[in-house]
C-alpha cells in the first residue's frame, strides 16, 4: 500500500509540473516566436520612435536598442558625406586648375616700387601660421575619419592605417585648442576692417580685379578677403562648437544632439576646406605679391596701390609717408 501511496505522489507531482509546463510555454513560445516579437518591435518604434530597454550598469543610455534616426543619421555618414566632401573638395580643386590655366596669376601690373610697407605685425602673423597649421592637420586628420577607411586602408593595410589613425585623432583632438584660440583672435584683431560698407559692392560688381583686370577701389581688406574672415570666424564657430560636443559626449546632449553635431561638423568642415583651398591659391600661385604680406609682413607700395588704394592712402596720412605715387622701377 505504502508503494501505491508513493506511486501515486509522483504520478500527481509529474503531472502537476506537465500542467504548469504546458500553460507556462505559450507566452515563452510567444517570445521567442520571431514574427510575433518583430511586430511588438513594429508597434513600440511606432510608439516611441525608439526601442529603449533597461540595463543594470550604471549608463542607462546603453538601453537604447533601437533608434531608426540612427539609421538615417549612418546613411548621411557613409554616402552623403562622401558625395559633399568629394564634390565640394575636388569640386574646387578643378575650378582653381581651370582658371589659373585661363586666367594665370594676376601680375602687378606697376611693377615693383622697391619701397615696402608694413601690412601685418609679427603677431598677426604667428596667429594666422599658428591657425592655418592646426586647420590643416585638422582637415587632413578630418579627411582620414571620413575617408581613410575607403581610400586609404586598401593602400597602406591595417597595421599602418590603425596607427596612423590613433596619431590622427590624437592630433585632431590636441590641434583643436590651438585652433579655437586662433580664431578667437583672428575674430578679435582683424574685426575692424572686416565689416561690409559700400567700398565692397563696387569691388564685387567689378569682379574684384581678379576675374577681369581692374583694380577696384579696396581698403585694407576687400570684399572678398572680408568672405574669407567671416567663412574662418563662423565656419571656426561652429566647427569648434560642435567638434567639442562630439570631444564630450553626451554632457551636452542626447544622441539626437550628437548626431545634429556631427552633421553640422561634418558639412561645415567640407565646405570650409574647399573655401580655403581658394584662399591659398590666391596667396600663393594667384596673385603676385600677395604672400610676402603673411611671409615678411611687408608688401610692395604699388602692389598696395594697386589692390587696396584706400588703405594705401590712410597708411600714408598716418604716418606722413607717400606711397601712393609709387612708381615702378624694375618696369621703367
Ligand atoms: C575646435 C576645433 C575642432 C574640434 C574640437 C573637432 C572635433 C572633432 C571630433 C571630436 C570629431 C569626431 C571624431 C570621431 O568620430 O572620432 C571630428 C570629426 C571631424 N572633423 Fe573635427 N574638430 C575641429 C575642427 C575641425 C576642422 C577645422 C576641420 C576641417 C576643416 C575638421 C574636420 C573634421 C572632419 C572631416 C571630421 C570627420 C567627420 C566624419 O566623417 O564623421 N574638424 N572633429
Amino acid at each position: 500500500m505504502a508503494w501505491f501511496a508513493r506511486f501515486l505522489r509522483i504520478a500527481i507531482g509529474a503531472g502537476a509540473l506537465m500542467l504548469l509546463v504546458s500553460v507556462g510555454s505559450p507566452s515563452i513560445a510567444q517570445q521567442v516566436n520571431p514574427t510575433a516579437s518583430s511586430v511588438k518591435e513594429q508597434q513600440l518604434l511606432q510608439e516611441l520612435n525608439r526601442v529603449q530597454g533597461r540595463v543594470s550598469i550604471p549608463d542607462q543610455r546603453s538601453g537604447l536598442l533601437e533608434q531608426p534616426a540612427g539609421r538615417e543619421w549612418r546613411e548621411f555618414r557613409d554616402v552623403t558625406l562622401h558625395w559633399i566632401g568629394g564634390i565640394a573638395i575636388l569640386g574646387m580643386l578643378a575650378a582653381l586648375i581651370i582658371f589659373y590655366l585661363s586666367r594665370g596669376m594676376v601680375r602687378l601690373q606697376s611693377g615693383r616700387s622697391g619701397r615696402t610697407i608694413v601690412r601685418f605685425t609679427a603677431f598677426e602673423r604667428f596667429v594666422h601660421w599658428m591657425t592655418a597649421t592646426c586647420f590643416i592637420v585638422l582637415a587632413l586628420s578630418g579627411l582620414n575619419i571620413t575617408f581613410g577607411r575607403s581610400l586609404l586602408l586598401p593602400l597602406i593595410g591595417h597595421e599602418a592605417f590603425s596607427e596612423w589613425s590613433q596619431w590622427a585623432k590624437y592630433a585632431h583632438n590636441y590641434l583643436s585648442f590651438p585652433f579655437t584660440i586662433g580664431v578667437v583672435l583672428i575674430f578679435l584683431m582683424w574685426i575692424v576692417g572686416n565689416i561690409p560698407n559700400k567700398v565692397d559692392v563696387e569691388w564685387l560688381k567689378r569682379g574684384g580685379g581678379i576675374v577681369g583686370h581692374d583694380h577696384p577701389p579696396a581698403y585694407r581688406f576687400n570684399a572678398g578677403q572680408k568672405a574669407i574672415y567671416w567663412i574662418v570666424v563662423i565656419g571656426g564657430g561652429l566647427v569648434a562648437a560642435t567638434g567639442y560636443e562630439l570631444m564630450f559626449p553626451f554632457y551636452l546632449s542626447g544622441i539626437e544632439g550628437m548626431q545634429l553635431a556631427q552633421v553640422v561638423h561634418s558639412i561645415v568642415a567640407m565646405l570650409f576646406m574647399a573655401a580655403m583651398l581658394a584662399h591659398i591659391y590666391i596667396g600663393t600661385i594667384g596673385m603676385e605679391g600677395a604672400f610676402e604680406a603673411m611671409g615678411s609682413g611687408s608688401v610692395d607700395a604699388n602692389w598696395a596701390r594697386e589692390h587696396h588704394n584706400l588703405w594705401l592712402e590712410e597708411e600714408n596720412a598716418r604716418t606722413g609717408a607717400n606711397n601712393a605715387r609709387a612708381q615702378p622701377t624694375a618696369a621703367e
